[in-house]
């Protein structure tokens, strides 16, 4: 999982590189690298780390030239360090090459190199293409990328150039994503349209197993039979702001803030007066029949979203309904019939794991909807249906608004099945429609409310080693969400348990410091957790309550209360995970953490 782009113009490549490399930093930033042409030879210059690495070598070691490829890395094959790092040269040192993705036979591939006596520089997939296009190379770098196509397996997007064809760029893509940005004299490709707005708004999406030459004159697009096909460019509605942290600290507190605003962009178009309006899904009662029952794939936050996913389903459609780690699904043999309806859950849509779950589900016949962030990514182009969740572009690793907004979309999903099968009643949808319309409100008054109580908590115990979040049924994936929030960006150890399982084992662990965040909000299992709350207190443990305003129960037992507003019972998820976001927030910010760009991870996990 890396970020590339492209330039072929008369500006100077490494300006342009540098500044989409850093709208591509969120997907890798183990190491960066550019490669520039100037008619006379290729120009590599690398570093380890941040992109503020590489623009200190460029000051040192300027590369001029109006044609270039740059890189950002997230290590797969090869540990992070300069000889890894992208772009990879060829043994005759001619041909630079980026590539994200992996290359799955690169084994079989370096071997039969070495055999020819080719000698390796770096550990990575990415070195064997490189060689493999020199070892092929005929004087047409499009064609040569053709014909080494044909012996590649894996996912990748790569950007290839030669300095024998200083004017072009060659470009590909087999399950990862890329984007071509058209300008005037000038033009650009990339992993992500972020990466291209400062230039440009007019992209073309790249479809799979093509190939693009990009050139200052234009781009050609062929197919995987070499025959020209035609663009379609499209002009994005992303804004460049949009994609800025716009005055906030960091991208993941805006991404929070926004929450209000994402969640009524959710729910436009989709509820009419008392009604539920899934019709742009084109779901039918019809496309429905047979279907005895669901399956919820995803990974991470998505997934914890499908947990509350799977209970809203079953209590609106009555449809058992089954939530899987794609990650496992994959090698859990399941049982998969056309009977099946599976719900693929993804803020980027570009997550390897739920994307090979689905493939999998697909041949054996399920029916299928994505819920997802990024429109035209690769989850919703193999669903049948796709809810798009409308959040946004989600620059910081912790996912914030895409869950609320997953969640949302949930409920509009379950509610507008169950109407469509006849298991809501009209009463019922118009509880939820009045709900989902207070929703965005409810959330900005908690974030305006709310921050004061949550930075007292964080400072409070940023320095402890362990926490528990615990809640039940509807909020038992918000413990879970919690958890992760607070372990990805603080560093900090926590665990989101089912509350009644408490008694089971880990009330073993409290005593007079241990910290518990209990999500504890009106409904059906309120009083249970309050029990659990009571457990723990009675062993001194401290409790952090997430609790509906104006409960007394709650304030009484609390060592910190953050209430909640009033809400339905299907809707608090939504509701209580926002002061969860802030709680890990603030205590990643207290620690001097990278709260976006938390160690070991990236955005978008394009690889298994
Ligand atoms: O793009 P996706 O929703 O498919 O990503 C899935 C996970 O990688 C993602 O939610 C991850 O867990 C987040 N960093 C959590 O904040």
């Amino acid at each position: 999982m890396c970020g590339i782009v492209g330039y072929v113009g008369s500006r100077e490549a490494t300006e342009v590189l540098i500044e989409g490399l850093r709208r591509l930093e969120y997907r890798g930033y183990d190491s960066a690298g550019v490669a520039v042409l100037n008619g006379s030879g290729v120009q590599v210059r690398k570093a380890v780390g941040r992109l503020s690495a590489l623009e200190d070598e460029l000051r040192t070691n300027p590369a001029k030239g109006g044609v270039g490829i740059g890189h950002t890395r997230w290590a797969t094959h090869g540990v992070p360090n300069l000889v890894n790092s992208h772009p990879h040269v060829s043994y005759d040192g001619k041909l630079s090459i980026i590539h994200n993705g992996i290359i799955e036979n690169y084994r079989e591939l370096k071997n039969e190199l070495l055999e020819q006596g080719v000698q390796f520089k770096s550990d990575t997939d990415t070195e064997v293409v490189a060689h493999l296009l020199a070892k092929n190379y005929d004087g047409d770098l499009l064609a040569t990328v053709h014909k080494v196509l044909k012996r590649l397996r894996g996912a990748y997007a790569i950007a290839v150039c030669h300095s024998d064809e200083p004017n072009r760029i060659i470009a590909t893509r087999v399950g990862s994503p890329l984007v071509i940005g058209v300008g005037e004299g000038e033009n650009f490709l990339a992993s992500d349209v972020p990466a291209l707005l400062k230039y440009t708004r007019k992209v073309i999406f790249l479809a799979e197993g093509c190939l693009a030459e990009v050139t200052r004159e234009g781009v050609r697009l062929f197919n995987t039979e070499m025959q020209p096909i035609e663009a379609t460019v499209t002009e994005t509605d992303l804004t460049l702001d949009a994609a800025e942290k716009e005055g906030y600290e960091h991208f993941m507190l805006k991404e929070v803030h926004e929450q209000p605003h994402a969640l009524s962009e959710t729910i436009r178009g989709r509820i009419e007066g008392e009604r539920i309006d899934l019709s742009e899904l084109g779901l039918t009662a019809d496309m429905l029949h047979g279907v005895n029952r669901i399956a919820i794939l995803a990974c991470g936050t998505s997934l914890y979203s499908g947990m509350v996913g799977k209970y809203l389903l079953e209590r609106f459609t009555r449809i058992p309904t089954e939530t899987w780690s794609a990650s496992e699904f994959r090698y859990a043999d399941p049982v998969i019939d056309p009977g099946m309806l599976v719900v693929a859950v993804s803020q980027s849509g570009e997550t390897a794991d739920t994307l090979e779950a689905l493939r999998i589900v697909k041949a054996g016949g399920a029916r299928t909807i994505a819920v997802c962030n990024v429109m035209g990514s690769s989850i919703p182009r193999h669903c049948d249906a796709t809810l798009y969740t409308r959040a946004g572009p989600e620059i910081g690793v912790a996912s914030t608004k895409a869950y609320t907004t997953q969640l949302a979309g949930f409920v509009l999903l379950a509610v507008g099945i169950g109407r469509l099968l006849n298991r809501v009643s009209d009463v019922e949808e118009a509880r939820i429609v009045q709900g989902l319309r207070e929703l965005p409100a409810q959330v900005k008054s908690l974030l305006d409310e709310d921050i004061v109580a949550v930075k007292r908590c964080a400072k409070r115990y940023k320095d402890v080693f362990n926490f528990m979040y615990i809640g039940r049924h509807f909020n038992y994936p918000t413990a879970m969400e919690g958890a992760l929030k607070l372990k990805e960006i603080s560093y900090i150890h926590a665990e989101g348990y089912a509350g009644g399982e408490m008694k089971h084992g880990p009330l073993a662990l409290v005593e007079g410091t241990f910290p518990t965040i209990a999500i504890a909000p009106q409904g059906k299992t309120r009083e249970k957790l309050i029990s659990n709350v009571q457990e723990i207190k009675a062993r001194k443990g401290v409790v952090v309550m997430v609790s509906t305003h104006g409960d007394e129960e709650a304030r009484e037992l609390a060592d910190y209360l953050i209430e909640i507003p009033a809400c339905e019972e299907e809707l608090s998820p939504i509701l209580a995970v926002v002061p969860l976001q802030l709680l890990a927030y603030y205590t990643a910010t207290q620690l001097g953490r990278d709260v976006d760009k938390p160690r070991n991870l990236a955005k978008s996990v394009t690889v298994e």
